[in-house]
């Protein structure tokens, strides 16, 4: 009796501080490069205020040394590529990571990939002065999604994102500033 209640307890603990799913045998390899945004959901506050004027953002993974990355983030505003960059150390669990900086608490997890086409990342960001925040992001190697868009809702939906959902207004402006 005594063991059952403690295998219970230990239950509910691993089920509360369970990890975020990620795609299995993540491949940082065919992670890196770069990406076309054309999908993303977010309650972060500030995301939120630019969905109506922003465009497909643009983003960049460069690999670093020991598996660490630095994710470019370029949100299209008005006319101009708008940069946020991060660097994240690699965590235990591959397609995990987490940013390096203190006052700007901000993990990611590559939630699922075909090595190929697509990439959905999950972002959990927490500051001193911004309440903590979720947003998901659909990666596309082409500015299209086409069915990967179906897959990035289900996932928007498993999160409670559904109704935060964004599909800006189709532009590769971002991509190929960052290529050129
Ligand atoms: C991605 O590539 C790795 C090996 O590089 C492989 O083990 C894994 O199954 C691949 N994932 C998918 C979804 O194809």
């Amino acid at each position: 009796m005594k063991a059952t209640l403690l295998s219970l307890a230990v239950l509910c603990v691993l089920g509360v501080q369970a990890d975020v799913e990620v795609e299995p045998n993540f491949d940082i390899a065919k992670f890196a490069g770069k990406w076309h945004v054309p999908a993303l959901a977010s309650n972060d506050p500030m995301l939120q205020g630019l969905k109506d004027v922003m465009k497909t953002p643009a983003a960049r993974i460069n690999l670093l040394p020991n598996g660490n990355v630095e994710l470019e983030t370029y949100y299209l505003l008005g006319e101009k590529c708008e940069l946020m960059k991060s660097t994240l150390m690699k965590m235990e669990q591959p397609g995990h990571f987490k940013e390096a900086d203190e006052n700007n608490k901000k993990e990611i997890w590559v939630l699922a990939t075909d090595n190929a086409s697509f990439a959905i990342i999950y972002i959990q960001r927490e500051g001193k002065d911004m309440p903590p925040s979720k947003s998901l992001q659909l990666y596309s190697r082409v500015p299209n999604p086409g069915e990967n868009l179906a897959t990035f809702k289900k996932h928007c939906e498993k999160m409670g994102l559904l109704g935060e959902l964004v599909v800006p207004p189709l532009s590769d402006r971002c991509f190929k500033e960052i290529s050129g």
